[in-house]
């Protein structure tokens, strides 16, 4: 069983301890969902006022749902709808204050207020977003977004490759 304990009061060490301990969890392990799901656990344990931790992973030019903790939630997002398809397809950070306030926001858990999505990229490609939700307003700030993009960048390679249609289109 791994034990992380990551509780430090300042919130960049936080990180850096987060980031540590997602990098070895995920050192050499080939598979994307394993990582997916270690590093969701280890967001939902370390960071705190979340409502849903996790990935939607590039399926054919589609998010659809990885692994995560948190409520059950939408499965399918095209690119551009709501807060992570609008990361997608931008392939920018999205840091949502009001997620009331973004126009086509996708309520998965109505508690959610704020949002924070960073878009996943393997070499040129986006293989999905990791997607922060809390019940807090403003929950996320220009701090939680670099600390998230470096964990993402950190990772590379390690959560996914894009996923092939078995068909053309
Ligand atoms: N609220 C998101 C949908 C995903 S859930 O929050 C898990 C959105 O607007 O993209």
């Amino acid at each position: 069983m791994y034990d992380f304990k990551i509780q430090a009061a300042d919130k960049h060490q936080l990180y850096r301890e987060l980031i540590e301990a997602a990098d070895s969890l995920t050192a050499g392990e080939p598979d994307s969902i394993a990582n997916m799901a270690n590093v969701s656990a280890l967001l939902w344990e370390s960071l705190p006022d979340l409502n849903w931790a996790g990935f939607y992973r590039n399926v054919g030019g589609e998010l659809v749902l990885g692994p995560f903790q948190g409520r059950p939630a939408c499965i399918r997002i095209a690119f551009g709808k709501g807060v992570c398809g609008v990361a997608a397809a931008s392939r920018e950070p999205q840091c949502v204050e009001d997620v009331h306030a973004f126009p086509g926001h996708i309520a998965c858990d109505a508690r959610s207020r704020s949002e924070l999505v960073v878009p996943i990229l393997s070499g040129n490609e986006l293989v999905g977003v990791l997607d922060l939700d809390s019940p807090l307003p403003a929950r996320f700030d220009s701090v939680d977004l670099a600390h998230c993009a470096e964990l993402v960048r950190r990772l590379e390679g390690r959560l996914g490759d894009v996923a092939q249609l078995p068909f053309e289109v």
